[in-house]
């Protein structure tokens, strides 16, 4: 009777989020969107305190709890410690979203083994050590619901990206693989690919002009928003996408059909 109680707790506990890179951007969307749909909210960020500090307040205004670390995905222990943090104080986590990426813009020729290490750190081994604490967890919970943030430059070629390209290509490789271990399990891992958003980030490897161009060439007449994406984040972490596993969904108002 007892188990059965603490199970039926358990269970009434308010659903759990991490979010990598949630202070600024298409992250910040996301928080937004999760705390919205009723989610418990951790997010990690660099170093841009005031930003996180705003998530945060905003949030608690709203009467949601969204809660800001600073954690650096350099780090593979680091991230690894936020996860066992957020495990230990909620008990469980149950959306994972890989957004926070970084990476050295510049042609391959001019690339050296530190700005190779740094990319991959980042974007994809920080990953690894996140799934490797959240994966086993949700499959002694019964599922859960992982989506890791990519770009277009995984599958396209564009100057001066070789190495995100390359580390995001590697992510969406992980996650159809590791949808084919887990999707039995229920948990459900997918990516998206966000077209062009203007945020900060975007700001340093394009200029207006080539976000204008961006902008006629996209079949829906505008550039993807941070909340385009969070939208689709929220669908993949919900119980109407629990056949969808594996895929890499776009968000881009049709440019990639197109450019
Ligand atoms: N924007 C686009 O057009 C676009 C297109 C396709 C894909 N994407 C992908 O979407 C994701 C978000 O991009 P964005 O443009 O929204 O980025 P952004 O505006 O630059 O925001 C980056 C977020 O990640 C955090 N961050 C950066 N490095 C980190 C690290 N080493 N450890 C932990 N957190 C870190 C930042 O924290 P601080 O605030 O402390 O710096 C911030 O919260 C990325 O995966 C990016 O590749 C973006």
């Amino acid at each position: 009777m007892e188990k059965q109680l603490s199970q039926a707790t358990n269970e009434n506990m308010q659903r759990v989020a991490l979010v990598t890179g949630g202070s600024r951007g298409i992250g910040a969307a996301i928080v937004d969107r999760l705390a919205a749909t009723g989610y418990v909210v951790y997010f990690s960020y660099l170093q841009n305190h005031e930003a996180a500090d705003d998530m945060t307040k905003r949030a608690g205004r709203r009467g949601q709890r969204v809660v800001a670390r600073q954690h650096n995905n350099r780090d593979a222990d680091d991230v690894a410690a936020f996860a066992d943090e957020v495990l230990s104080t909620e008990g469980r986590i149950d959306v994972l979203v890989a957004n926070a990426a970084s990476t050295v813009f510049r042609p391959y020729a001019h690339a050296t083994d530190k700005h190779w290490r740094w990319t991959f750190d980042v974007n994809v081994r920080a990953f690894l050590a996140l799934t490797q604490r959240v994966l086993p967890h949700m499959e002694a919970r019964g599922g859960g619901h992982i989506v890791v943030i990519s770009s277009a430059g995984a599958r396209r070629a564009i100057p001066s990206y070789s190495l995100l390209g390359a580390s995001k290509a590697a992510l969406e490789s992980l996650v159809r693989h590791l949808a084919l271990e887990f999707a039995g399990r229920r948990i459900v891992i997918n990516s998206v690919v966000p077209g062009l958003v203007e945020t900060e980030g975007v700001q340093v490897f394009t200029d207006e002009a080539s976000r204008r161009l961006v902008r006629q060439r996209t079949p829906a007449g505008r550039l993807t928003s941070p909340e385009d994406v969070a939208g689709v984040v929220a669908f993949l972490c919900s119980p109407d996408a629990s056949m969808i596993h594996g895929q890499t969904v776009v968000v881009d108002g049709g440019y990639a059909i197109v450019g």
